[in-house]
């Protein structure tokens, strides 16, 4: 059992992902931001893992600064390419993270391939006390020969879901969070932690 109000920090500097958690949390428990904690230190990401990467992360907030805490990590896998870019999505074409570089070099990496399946996997890590907890979201599609619309981030505007004839990038937020990897895994730890009340 938590008390309402516990706080909680989602160690991630990104303010999409955070607003979009608070506003399904409501103010059940408090999400701490890592500014909010004065953190603002390069957390380390070099596990070759989704899992150890989300992992590490939490681990790092807890072990620091002792919060509850959880932590995200995504990848694009890709089966034609052996599950590249998978862990190194983020800096598939370079250190730069520059998503545009990134989607060219996967569709180049893809010319000529028929096979285009694909999918995105979130591992949320969250460590409450002593415990750690893993949940994980899957979303299965495939790459388009061209990118398509300007919504959403990252390989968006090439990833199409399968049952949907658009991209990501061409769905609204909220029909793209009601299937997406982060909106499984999130629905998963939001889940859990209600069962905590
Ligand atoms: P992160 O672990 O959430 O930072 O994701 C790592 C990388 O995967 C990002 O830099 C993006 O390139 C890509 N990515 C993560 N989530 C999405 C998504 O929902 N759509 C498209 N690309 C994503």
């Amino acid at each position: 059992m938590i008390e309402k109000n516990h706080k909680i920090v989602f160690a991630t500097n990104n303010a999409h992902k955070l607003s979009e958690i608070r506003d399904i949390v409501g103010d059940r428990w408090q999400i701490l931001s890592l500014a909010d904690i004065n953190c603002h230190d390069d957390i380390p990401e070099t596990a070759d893992t989704l899992e150890g990467n989300a992992l590490l992360k939490a681990r790092y907030i807890k072990d620091k600064y002792g919060y509850d805490c959880f932590a995200d990590d995504t990848g694009l896998m890709v089966d034609a390419l052996d599950g590249a870019p998978g862990v190194y999505s983020a800096r598939y074409a370079g250190d730069s993270h520059y998503s545009k570089a990134n989607m060219q070099l996967l569709l180049d990496n893809l010319k000529g391939v028929t096979d285009r399946k694909a999918h995105f996997s979130t591992v949320i890590s969250l460590i409450m006390g002593n415990d750690v907890h893993m949940f994980e979201g899957r979303v299965d599609g495939c790459i388009t020969d061209v990118p398509s619309g300007k919504g959403g981030f990252g390989y968006d505007p090439i990833f199409r879901p399968d049952g949907f004839d658009c991209t990501f990038a061409e769905m609204t937020a909220e029909d793209k969070n009601a299937i997406s990897h982060r909106g499984r895994a999130t629905a998963k730890l939001l889940d859990y932690l209600d069962g905590l009340f």
